[in-house]
Formats: structure tokens, C-alpha cells, sequence
């Protein structure tokens, strides 16, 4: 029961291996999510406002891999918001810390297996779109995933039919209802000013974009670029899931 580790994980892993994760989950918690967030950079303060938690250190659970970045928690808090329940992830991982996208989109299959339908996904980005000032959020409504050109894809390998089909459709990666959703939610709460809605592009990191690159990723139609989130809503639509994303973005699995 040894945990990924980022020189070992260099492997996509078997159905049985995320249900172990999960069995381990719900068997020491009642809490049964529907939705869960991922919290990115500086975001993980969600995960405290939730009620009634139950927490988990990543090191305690079995197979679960473990952050390695400074600023990132390594914890799943199950609990609730506002009466929802739900499961966050503190702490999140990246493709920069040497991990593979199997292991950085882990947790997303194991919150399938734990029967959450809808994936949340946050992270801080860089806004490349003029528009855009320090401090908007974006809802993400379709990404480039330039890991992905150069072969990184996290449902390379293996097809296992329970989780997804082999040639997933990914064109509506991100849920229209629920962007609708976010948006209507701003207006409410006098926060349309800086809600902006856009491409995000991952790159693989750990270096920020030069200047140049930036040049380049505007002409491609990128609005925000980041080192993060797209394989987890790769895996998320891949199991059926409804994805919702912003930087701090939203995805419905
Ligand atoms: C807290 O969680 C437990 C299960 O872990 C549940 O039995 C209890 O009803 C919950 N309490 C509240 C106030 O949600
Ligand atoms: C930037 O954002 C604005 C407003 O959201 C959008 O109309 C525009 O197409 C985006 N892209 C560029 C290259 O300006």
C-alpha cells in the first residue's frame, strides 16, 4: 500500500486501485458528497468554512499522492457548505512537481467512485487577455491543453470502460448551466464587475511564460494560462462528471 510518490508514479493505475481509496473514505466517513472543489493556490481557505468536517491528511490515505508545493495544504475535508455536502481537496497536484497526469488527476476517479457528480475546480492563473485586471475571476469556458500536444494526457493508456469511454467528447468540458449558474449567482452579488469568462491555457510549468510565449498564447485565443486543472476536468468528463472552472474556476464532472 506504498503511496505514489513522483519517482514512482510514472504508470496509469488499475479500478481496483482507486476503489481501494475509496472504500477507505467511506468507510471513515458517513458524509456522502455530490459535489467536490478543488481548491487552488491560496483558495484552500474554502475548505475551513465548511461545517461539520471531517479531514484527512493525503499521507493517511492510502494511494493517495501527496502535495509537495509550498502554499498548498495537503488535505480532504468532507463537510458542508451552506447545507451541500461536499469534499475538498486542500492542496492539489501538478504535472511541474514530476508527477504524471495519471497521479495528478487521482483524486478525481476517487471522488467518482465516492458518487460525486459535480467537480469544482479553482486555481490562481495569469491573466494574458488586455481586458482583464489583477484580481478578476474567470469562469472557464473551454481550455488548450498544451500538455496534451506534447503527449501528456491523463486518459493515455489503458481504456477502462467503467470509468469512461476511449475517445471522450470534450467540447463541453465545461457545463454551460452551471456557467450560467456562476454568472447569474455574480450579478446577485454585486460581483459582475470582475467576473470575466474565457479560454484557460495549462502549460506544463514549472517556469512562468516569457513574454514572447504570452504573445504566442493570445494569437492561439487564450485568456489565462496556468500550470494546472486540465487534467482533472479531463478525468472528471471522462467519468461522466459535470465540470465548472474559474481562477479560481468552476468544472462539472
Ligand atoms: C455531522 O456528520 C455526521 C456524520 O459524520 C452526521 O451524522 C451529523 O448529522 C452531521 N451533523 C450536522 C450538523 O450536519
Ligand atoms: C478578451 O476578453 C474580452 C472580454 O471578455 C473578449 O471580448 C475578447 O475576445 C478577449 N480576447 C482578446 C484577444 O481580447
Amino acid at each position: 500500500m506504498e503511496a505514489p510518490s513522483a519517482a514512482s508514479a510514472q504508470r496509469s493505475y488499475t479500478y481496483e486501485e482507486y476503489k481501494e481509496t475509496a472504500d477507505w473514505l467511506l468507510a471513515k466517513t458517513k458524509q456522502r458528497p455530490k459535489v467536490a472543489i478543488i481548491c487552488g493556490s491560496g483558495l484552500g481557505g474554502l475548505a475551513d468554512l465548511l461545517d461539520n468536517k471531517t479531514v484527512f491528511d493525503y499521507k493517511d490515505i492510502p494511494r493517495f499522492p501527496t502535495s509537495t508545493v509550498a502554499g498548498h495544504g495537503g488535505h480532504l475535508v468532507f463537510g458542508s457548505l451552506q447545507g451541500c455536502e461536499c469534499v475538498c481537496m486542500k492542496g492539489r497536484f501538478h504535472f511541474y512537481e514530476g508527477y504524471d497526469m495519471h497521479t495528478v488527476a487521482y483524486p478525481v476517479r476517487v471522488f467518482f467512485l465516492l458518487g460525486v457528480k459535480t467537480l469544482i475546480v479553482t486555481n490562481a492563473a495569469g491573466g494574458i487577455n488586455d481586458t482583464y485586471n489583477v484580481g478578476d475571476i474567470m469562469l472557464i469556458k473551454d481550455h488548450i491543453n498544451m500538455p496534451g500536444f506534447a503527449g501528456h494526457n491523463p486518459l493515455c493508456g489503458h481504456n477502462d470502460e467503467r470509468f469512461g469511454p476511449r475517445f471522450p467528447c470534450i467540447s463541453d468540458a465545461y457545463d454551460c448551466e452551471l456557467r450560467t449558474l456562476a454568472k447569474k449567482t455574480a450579478k446577485e452579488e454585486g460581483c459582475n464587475d470582475f467576473l470575466k469568462e474565457g479560454v484557460y491555457c495549462m502549460l506544463a510549468g514549472p517556469t512562468y511564460e516569457t513574454i514572447a510565449e504570452c504573445r504566442v498564447l493570445q494569437q492561439l485565443g487564450a485568456d489565462a494560462v496556468g500550470m494546472s486543472t486540465v487534467p482533472e476536468v479531463l478525468v472528471a468528463r471522462h467519468c461522466g462528471c459535470v465540470s465548472w472552472v474559474c481562477p479560481s474556476s468552476p468544472i462539472r464532472l
